[in-house]
C-alpha cells in the first residue's frame, strides 16, 4: 500500500504524503501544496476534501454505517436517552452515573429564559418562520451569557452547553407558542428533557400534556438520530465560525442558518410537502418520480440521495421502523405514510436511482413521525437542529482544543476581469 501520492506538473514531480486515520480511506495531504507547488486544488463543494481531522462520528457512506464515538447508531435504538448521547459525543466517553446525574441537574438549572430574552418573543411577528427566530435567540443568547464568551475550562464549557442544549428546547417550545398565539408554558423541573420539551409545547394552563412514554421514547430516538453527522454543511458551518474563535453561540447560530436550508435540515419541510401535494391529487407517486429524473424540472425527491450514503442511510430504517411502531399506537393513520412507502418502493426500483446510489435519507420519514406526534411542519427543522446541537457543540469544542487549528480560509478561482482604471461617472 503506497504512503505517498506524486503529483506531475510541467515534467516536475512532486510527492505529498498520505493521510490516514483510524477507519476510512486515506487521503492526499496537500496542506502544503501552495508553498511547495505554486498550485491550490479546486473541489468546490469540498466532496473530495477532508477539512479537518475528527474523533467524534464515522460514517461509511458505501455500507450505511454511522458510529457516534464508536457505538453503531442502532444500539441507540433501545437505550434513547438523548442526554447521554449529547455526553458522549461533547465529552467523548458515555457518562459515568455521577456525570450523568450533574449534567442533567445543569440542564433543569438552565430551563428558563432570561425575563429579557423571553420579552423579546412578543415583539416577533407570529407568522416568523421558527428557523429564523431560532438562529436570533440562540445568537442573542451571547447577550444575556457573557460569561461564556470566552470558554477557557472544561467545566466552563459543560455549562456552557447544558446552557444552550436546555435553552434551545425552550426557545423553541417558545416560538410555536408565540405562533399560535398560545401563552407560554414553563418548563416543569420535575420532568426529563423530552417529556418537558412536550410539556412546554403543547400544556396549557390549566390542563398539563403528559407525553405518552412511547413518544417521550421516540422523541428522545429522533434527536439522538440528528445529533450528529460528521462534516455536514451546518456543522461545517459551525467549524468555520468557529475556526475565527468566534464563540459557541454565534457559532452554533451559523450551524442553525446552514440547517435552514432546504437540501439539508429543510428537507424535512420539503417532504411532507411533497407527499402532501401527492395526497392532495396534484401529483402522483409515478409523476413525482419523473419530476425528479426530469433534468429540465428543478423537482427533486426530497428526503433521497446523500453526499456520503451510497447506500441506506441507517436512521431512514430506524425512522421508518419507529413510524411503524408508534404511529398505530396513536391511533393516528397517516395516509402520507403509505405515500411515502410507495414512492421509496417506485424509486428504489427504478434505474435512474439505481445509478446513482439514491437512497432515502434521515429526513425522509422523520416528517410523518413528527407530524404523528403533533408537531407542526414549519417546526420540524427545529426539532431537527436541537437534536443537532449536541454535534455542533462537539465540532466546536474539537476544534477550539486543537491547538493546531487555524482559522478557514480557502482560496479560489479567480474568473473576473483584467486590470481596469475607474471611470468617473460623467464619463460611463
Ligand atoms: C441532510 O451531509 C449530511 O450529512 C446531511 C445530513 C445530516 O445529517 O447533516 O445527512 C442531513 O441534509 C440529508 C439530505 C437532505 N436533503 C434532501 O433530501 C434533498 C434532496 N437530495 C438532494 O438534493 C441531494 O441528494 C443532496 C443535496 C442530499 C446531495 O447532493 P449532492 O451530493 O450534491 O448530489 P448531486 O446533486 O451531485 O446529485 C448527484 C446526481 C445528480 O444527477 P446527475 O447530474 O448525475 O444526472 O443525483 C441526482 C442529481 O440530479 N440527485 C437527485 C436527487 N439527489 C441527487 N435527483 C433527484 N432527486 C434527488 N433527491
Amino acid at each position: 500500500m503506497t504512503d505517498k501520492a506524486i503529483l506531475t506538473v510541467n515534467d516536475k514531480q512532486f510527492e505529498r504524503p498520505l493521510v490516514t486515520g483510524s477507519e476510512g480511506g486515506p487521503a492526499v495531504d496537500v496542506s502544503q501544496l501552495l508553498s511547495l507547488t505554486g498550485l491550490t486544488t479546486f473541489d468546490p463543494a469540498l466532496a473530495n476534501t477532508a477539512v479537518c481531522r475528527s474523533a467524534i462520528t464515522y460514517i461509511d457512506g458505501e455500507q450505511g454505517v454511522l458510529r457516534y464515538r464508536g457505538i453503531p447508531i442502532e444500539q441507540f435504538e433501545h437505550n434513547p436517552s438523548f442526554v447521554e448521547a449529547a455526553w458522549l459525543l461533547i465529552f467523548g466517553h458515555l457518562p459515568q452515573a455521577s456525570e450523568l446525574a450533574y449534567f442533567r441537574e445543569r440542564l433543569t438549572a438552565n430551563e428558563l429564559l432570561h425575563e429579557g430574552l423571553k420579552n423579546q418573543f412578543h415583539y416577533i411577528p407570529t407568522d416568523a418562520p421558527p428557523m429564523a427566530i431560532l438562529s436570533a435567540m440562540v445568537s442573542n443568547l451571547a447577550c444575556f451569557h457573557k460569561q461564556f464568551l470566552e470558554l477557557e475550562d472544561a467545566e466552563k464549557l459543560v455549562e456552557a452547553a447544558a446552557r444552550l442544549i436546555s435553552k434551545v428546547r425552550t426557545i423553541a417550545a417558545f416560538s410555536y407558542r408565540r405562533s399560535r398565539g398560545l401563552p407560554f408554558i414553563y418548563p416543569d423541573p420535575s420532568l426529563r428533557y423530552c417529556a418537558n420539551f412536550l410539556h412546554m409545547m403543547f400544556s396549557l394552563p390549566y390542563r398539563q400534556y403528559i407525553a405518552p412514554p412511547e413518544i417521550e421514547e421516540a422523541l428522545n430516538l429522533i434527536f439522538i438520530l440528528h445529533a450528529d453527522h460528521e462534516q455536514n454543511c451546518s456543522t461545517t458551518a459551525v467549524r468555520v465560525v468557529g475556526s475565527a474563535r468566534a464563540n459557541l453561540f454565534a457559532s452554533c447560530a451559523a450551524g442553525v442558518s446552514a440547517l435552514w436550508g432546504p437540501l439539508h435540515g429543510g428537507a424535512n419541510v420539503e417532504v411532507i410537502d411533497m407527499l402532501e401535494r401527492i395526497h392532495r391529487g396534484g401529483l402522483s407517486p409515478e409523476q413525482c418520480i419523473r419530476d425528479a429524473k426530469d433534468k429540465n424540472n428543478p423537482f427533486r425527491l426530497f428526503g433521497f440521495g446523500h453526499r456520503v450514503y451510497r447506500n441506506f442511510d441507517p436512521r431512514a430504517r430506524m425512522l421508518k421502523t419507529l413510524c411503524e411502531k408508534v404511529l398505530p399506537n396513536l391511533r393516528y393513520k397517516d395516509p402520507l405514510l403509505d405515500i411515502a412507502r410507495k414512492l421509496e418502493d417506485l424509486a428504489l426500483a427504478d434505474p435512474y436511482f439505481i445509478e446513482r446510489k439514491l437512497y432515502p435519507n434521515v429526513d425522509f420519514y422523520s416528517g410523518i413521525l413528527l407530524r404523528g406526534m403533533g408537531i407542526p411542519t414549519n417546526m420540524f427543522t427545529v426539532i431537527f437542529a436541537i437534536g443537532r446541537l449536541p454535534g455542533w457543540i462537539a465540532h466546536w469544542k474539537e476544534q477550539h482544543d486543537d491547538a493546531n487549528a487555524r482559522i478557514m480560509r480557502p482560496r479560489q478561482i479567480y474568473t473576473g476581469s483584467a486590470p481596469i482604471d475607474y471611470v468617473p461617472i460623467d464619463k460611463r
